[in-house]
C-alpha cells in the first residue's frame, strides 16, 4: 500500500474511533444523537481531517494531539452538509451513499443534528487536554471564523443567491473559496500551527489551501457533470437541477479542467518552497484533482 494509501485507512480509522468515543458515548436524546451518527457514520472520505494530519506530520509526529481538532472539523463540515442538503437548499435525496438526513428522520431533526454538530465541535476542541489553553483559544477562533459568517456559511448563502443568475468567474471563484475553501484552510492552517510551523510556513501553507480549496470545489463541480452517482454517493445532476453558478457551466468542461490543473500546479509549487515534510501533501495534491468520488 502507497504512503498516502495508509494514511487514508489510519485517518478512516482515527475518525471512527473518535465518533464512537465523542458522539455515541453521549448522554443526549435518542433520535438526536441517532441523526448526527446516522451522517456522521454513513460515511465520506475525510479529506479535511486527512488534510488537517497530514499537515501536522509534516511537522511533528504526536498526531493525537490533533484528533479532537481533526473530528471537530468533521463534525462542522458534516453539519454543513446535512444543512446543504435541505428542501430549502439544494433539496437533495443522497448522500454519502445513504437518504439524505431530512428524507431518513424529517426537517426537524435534520437542522437539530447539524446544530448540535456545529455546537459540539467546540465543546471538543475546549475539552481537549492534549491543547494548552492558548492553542485552545486560537483553533476555536480559527473553526468559527473559517466556518461562520465570514466563511462558510458566507459562501453559502452566496451560492444561493447566485442560483438562476448570470454571474462572472471573480465572483464565482470568491463563493467556491468561501463555501469550500475556508475549511480546506482551515484544516491547513490548524494543522502548522499547532504542528508548530513558523509565521512564514503558515503563510505559505494558507496560499497552497487556498489552491487546494479551488481545485477540489472545481472538481467538485465537474463531477457534478461528468460523475457517477454510485461512485459519488450523491446524485449527479444536482447543480443542474437548481440552476447553480458552477465552473463547467460558466467556462466549459475543457476549461474547467484547465483551471483545476492550474491550481493543483500551483499548489505543488507552494508546497515545495515550504521547508517541512510536505511528501504527503503532495500526493494529497493529486488525489483531489484526480478523484472520482
Ligand atoms: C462535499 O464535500 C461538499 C463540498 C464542499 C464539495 P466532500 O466531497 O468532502 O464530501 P464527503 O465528506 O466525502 O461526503
Ligand atoms: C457544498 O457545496 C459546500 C458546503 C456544504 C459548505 P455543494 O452544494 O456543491 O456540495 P455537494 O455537491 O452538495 O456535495
Ligand atoms: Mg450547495
Ligand atoms: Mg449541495
Ligand atoms: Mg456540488
Amino acid at each position: 500500500m502507497g504512503t498516502l494509501q495508509h494514511f487514508i485507512k489510519q485517518t478512516l480509522t482515527i475518525m471512527d474511533e473518535q465518533f464512537n468515543t465523542h458522539i455515541d458515548g453521549l448522554n443526549v436524546p435518542s433520535r438526536l444523537k441517532q441523526s448526527m451518527l446516522y451522517s456522521l457514520e454513513a460515511g465520506g472520505k475525510r479529506i479535511r481531517p486527512l488534510l488537517l494530519l497530514a499537515t501536522y506530520q509534516a511537522f511533528d509526529s504526536e498526531l493525537e494531539k490533533v484528533f479532537s481538532t481533526a473530528t471537530a472539523l468533521e463534525l462542522i463540515h458534516t453539519y454543513s452538509l446535512i444543512h446543504d442538503d435541505l428542501p430549502a437548499m439544494d433539496d437533495d435525496d443522497y448522500r454519502r451513499g445513504k437518504l439524505t438526513n431530512h428524507k431518513a428522520f424529517d426537517e426537524a431533526t435534520a437542522i437539530l443534528a447539524g446544530d448540535a454538530l456545529l455546537t459540539h465541535s467546540f465543546y471538543l476542541v475546549t475539552n481537549d487536554n492534549h491543547l494548552t489553553d492558548k492553542e485552545k483559544v486560537k483553533i476555536i477562533s480559527l473553526l468559527s471564523e473559517t466556518s461562520g459568517p465570514k466563511g462558510m456559511v458566507a459562501g453559502q448563502i452566496l451560492d444561493i443567491d447566485a442560483e438562476n443568475k448570470t454571474i462572472n468567474v471573480d465572483q464565482l471563484e470568491k463563493i467556491h473559496v468561501l463555501k469550500t475553501g475556508e475549511l480546506i484552510k482551515f484544516a491547513v492552517k490548524a494543522g502548522a500551527i499547532l504542528g508548530g510551523a513558523t509565521e512564514g510556513q503558515i503563510k505559505d501553507l494558507e496560499l497552497f489551501a487556498y489552491h487546494l480549496g479551488l481545485l477540489f470545489q472545481i472538481q467538485d463541480d465537474i463531477l457534478d457533470v461528468i460523475g457517477e452517482d454510485e461512485k459519488l454517493g450523491k446524485a449527479a445532476g444536482s447543480d443542474e437541477d437548481q440552476n447553480k453558478s458552477t465552473y463547467p457551466k460558466l467556462l466549459g468542461l475543457e476549461n474547467a479542467i484547465a483551471l483545476r490543473n492550474k491550481h493543483a500546479l500551483t499548489a505543488k509549487e507552494l508546497l515545495n518552497r515550504t521547508e517541512a515534510n510536505t511528501a504527503l501533501l503532495e500526493e494529497i495534491v493529486d488525489y483531489f484533482n484526480q478523484r472520482d468520488h
